[in-house]
């Protein structure tokens, strides 16, 4: 297990909520999973920053007690994809993914260069994710590797799980945002050896997308995973249609645009793929052999138009599948909002998304794709104590939707298409307040 930070953890801590997280993956469509643990009207003992127990009864004397009776306490939500410098373009108007990154993306990441813009851009992304409920991310900075360090720095001021590495892109990509293989790869490895397996950080090979790296960079970042198999591997996959002809073109050797990361040994246990909307059978296979896995961004493929993911397509080849923002592509950080995205993409291919299924793999589904489930995902005794709290309901429409609301599925359904971040109560890391609702 990783160190947490020292800093104010000698505290015993206890919670009154409904308790919400679960123990095992939900099938596809099980409304009535006993993969769910529910244990309203509990107790969660918090000791040194880590989750000490669950009990019924009030726990003794000496723990600093904090009823939220009525509320959901479940594990901090882990956005597997997200774009750091990518808050300046969110809710960008008119294009797909192309023209997106040329006309917004690109010229607003080249000011990252700037060590002030990289450190402030840092602060702002990880206080919203915190204000989203939201405690770990798998996060793009940058090319420049300034933007990675303050990324890193940020999170380790808040003792927040992280996994993040500067972005590879040598070509295809305008002047200020383009590194070079030489340069790139000494950039990573002094990030590397200065962040990776640092209390809660973790380096991923940032690979932006196969477009923007030339064959030898491709070749330089299979070289650092394989130098290194505890070291993530972070790229885009099959998002967009015109992407995936781009693709077909400029490797013409691969057999698919995942092949392309395959030859490249980029394709291993630690690597998240982000979208894989135009995947095949084949390369749902070779995710499952090599255990990679998609990390499923519902608003930003509908935002970006570019395409309905088939999720359960995924699962019955048995490819993972998390749950990721891709904010700015993605309009919203709140893994609430995503949740209530993904259903509307399966929706619109015929099928249904429980909430089990979407909520699992915010938590516990992510922590286990990301081999971070002895540290994060559940609120399981022994694991670190990143958590939010929820209200069911603020507002007299929820409140009633609430009220009427049957069986525990349909309450959290209508809680995970109805809320947002205003529902959020509090945010804790390790234990630690982070982020809490001004007002109450
Ligand atoms: N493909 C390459 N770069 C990006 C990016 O920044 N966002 C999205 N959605 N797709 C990409
Ligand atoms: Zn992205």
């Amino acid at each position: 297990m990783s160190a947490i930070p020292t800093a104010s953890h000698a505290t015993r801590i206890a919670l009154r909520g409904d308790l919400l997280d679960f123990t095992g993956e939900p099938g596809w469509g099980d409304v009535d999973t006993a993969a769910v643990r529910w244990r309203p009207n509990h107790w969660l003992l918090i000791e040194n920053g880590r989750i000490a127990g669950v009990q019924a009864e009030a726990p003794p004397e000496g723990w600093e007690r904090h009823d939220h009776g009525g509320r959901l306490i479940m594990p901090g939500f882990i956005d597997t994809h997200v774009h750091m410098p990518q808050l300046d373009v969110i809710a960008s108007y008119g294009t797909e993914l192309l023209d997106w990154l040329e006309n917004y993306t690109f010229p607003a990441e080249i000011r990252y260069a700037d060590p002030k813009c990289s450190e402030a851009g840092a602060g702002l992304f990880l206080g919203a994710l915190l204000a989203n409920g939201t405690t770990s991310a798998v996060v793009f900075p940058t090319a420049h590797k300034v933007s990675a360090d303050a990324l890193f720095a940020a999170a380790q001021q808040r003792g927040m799980r992280v996994v993040t590495g500067k972005v590879l892109q040598d070509r295809h990509s305008p002047d200020g945002l383009r590194d070079d293989v030489t340069q790139a790869e000494k950039d990573c490895i002094d990030l590397i050896q200065r962040w990776h397996g640092r209390d809660r950080l973790a380096y991923a090979v940032t690979v932006r997308f196969a477009p923007t790296s030339t064959p030898a960079q491709l070749a330089m970042a299979g070289a650092l995973c394989a130098a290194d198999p505890t070291l993530y591997m972070q790229t885009h996959v099959a998002e967009n249609r015109d992407e995936v002809r781009w693709v077909r073109e400029l490797f013409p050797e691969a057999r698919s645009y995942l092949d392309v990361y395959a030859r490249a040994g980029l394709l291993h246990r630690r690597s998240v793929l982000a979208h894989g909307v135009w995947l095949d059978d084949d390369d749902r296979a070779a995710l499952r052999e090599s255990g990679a896995h998609i990390a499923h961004s519902p608003s930003s493929n509908l935002f970006l138009g570019s395409g309905l993911f088939d999720w359960n397509a995924a699962v019955q080849t048995g490819a993972a599948v998390s749950l990721a923002s891709d904010v700015g592509g993605g309009t919203s950080l709140s893994m609430i909002r995503t949740m209530a995205d993904a259903y509307k993409v399966q929706a619109m291919g015929g099928k249904r998304l429980t909430a089990w299924k979407a909520l699992h793999s915010a938590t516990l589904g992510a922590a286990q794709a990301l081999m971070l489930d002895d540290e994060i995902g559940s609120l399981e005794p022994g694991r670190i104590a990143d958590l939010a709290i929820w209200d069911w309901a603020v507002e007299p429409v929820g409140r009633r939707r609430m009220d009427v609301a049957r069986s525990l599925h349909e309450k959290a359904f209508a809680w995970m298409t109805l809320a947002d971040d205003r529902n959020l109560v509090e945010t804790r890391v390790a234990g630690v307040v982070r982020h809490r609702r001004t007002g109450g």
